[in-house]
């Protein structure tokens, strides 16, 4: 089942002297099934927080559409915007993003609160995620008595706690050492092979081999796609990086 659908999707800026314009998406389509695991990769400057930003609702494109379960997100009005987007989006972020006067818990609790969910069943929302994530001993701390990667694993509780249709991950890996963006990865694997549909813009050739599907935005379109198929994570690797040789040559050729 197709669960969204980027149809034609331009953004141009305008600088706040309306002089220079930026094109940082041009015509960018694509569509993502349920269940789908996508990364997003592209050089610095490509478009691809600009993407990001726009299937989230948080921006709106030039011109195009984004279909969620049918439903064109760029018309929601205004003042539905967020409750659309606590209901059916979760978010990661490089950063997590976490308040450091909340505990892990009420961190992880913040989307149910804002769409009015009592206690109780927060608690039972959050037991089997926080198993799942290995986070229970330390849902009393507060963000700055954790680590990096515990951090990390809370804000990915908090993505996954309200059930969302989709999870939009920015670079989920790139504030972590090595063993813990192992894990995180470990964690998009299982929720993935649960049917949680993931949609991440990444860096890292690592984290884009687990995807189903890579796809390579250059300048401000869809430049090419990978599908992983039955390919281990090592040939999906090595399949990344030749795609990311011929993309950089690409620039050499046009110098
Ligand atoms: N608010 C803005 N106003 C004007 N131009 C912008 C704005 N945001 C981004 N741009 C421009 O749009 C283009 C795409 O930027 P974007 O942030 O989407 O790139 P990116 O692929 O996420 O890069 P990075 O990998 O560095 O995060 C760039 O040329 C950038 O300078
Ligand atoms: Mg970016």
């Amino acid at each position: 089942m197709t669960l969204l659908q980027v149809q034609h999707v331009m953004k141009v800026y305008t600088t706040r002297f309306g002089g220079n314009q930026v094109e940082a998406l041009s015509d960018v389509s694509f569509s993502v099934d349920s269940g789908d695991y996508i990364a997003i990769m592209g050089e610095s400057g490509s478009g691809k927080t600009t993407l990001l930003n726009i299937l989230a609702a948080l921006d709106k494109p030039t011109r195009g559409s984004v279909l969620l379960n049918r439903k064109n997100i760029v018309q929601i009005p205004e003042k539905e915007i967020s409750a659309f987007r606590r209901s059916n989006l979760g978010f990661v972020f490089q950063d997590f993003n976490l308040l450091d006067t909340f505990s892990i818990q009420d961190n992880i609790f913040v989307p149910l609160v804002l769409s009015g969910k009592k206690h109780k069943e927060m608690e039972q929302k959050l037991k089997p995620i926080a198993e799942k994530l290995g986070i229970e001993h330390i849902l009393t701390k507060f963000p700055y008595e954790v680590s990096g990667g515990q951090k990390q694993r809370a804000a990915v509780a908090r993505a996954l706690i309200a059930d969302p249709e989709l999870i939009l991950a920015d670079e989920p890996t790139g504030a972590l050492d090595s063993k813990s963006s192992d894990d995180l990865l470990q964690h998009f694997d299982y929720i993935n092979a649960e049917g949680q549909t993931i949609l991440m813009v990444t860096h890292s050739i690592k984290a884009a081999s687990h995807a189903k599907r890579v796809l390579f935005i250059k300048d401000g379109n869809v430049f090419h796609e990978l599908y992983k198929g039955q390919m281990s994570n090592e040939e999906m690797f090595q399949k990344i990086s030749n795609t990311l040789a011929i993309l950089a040559a690409g620039e050499d050729g046009n110098a």
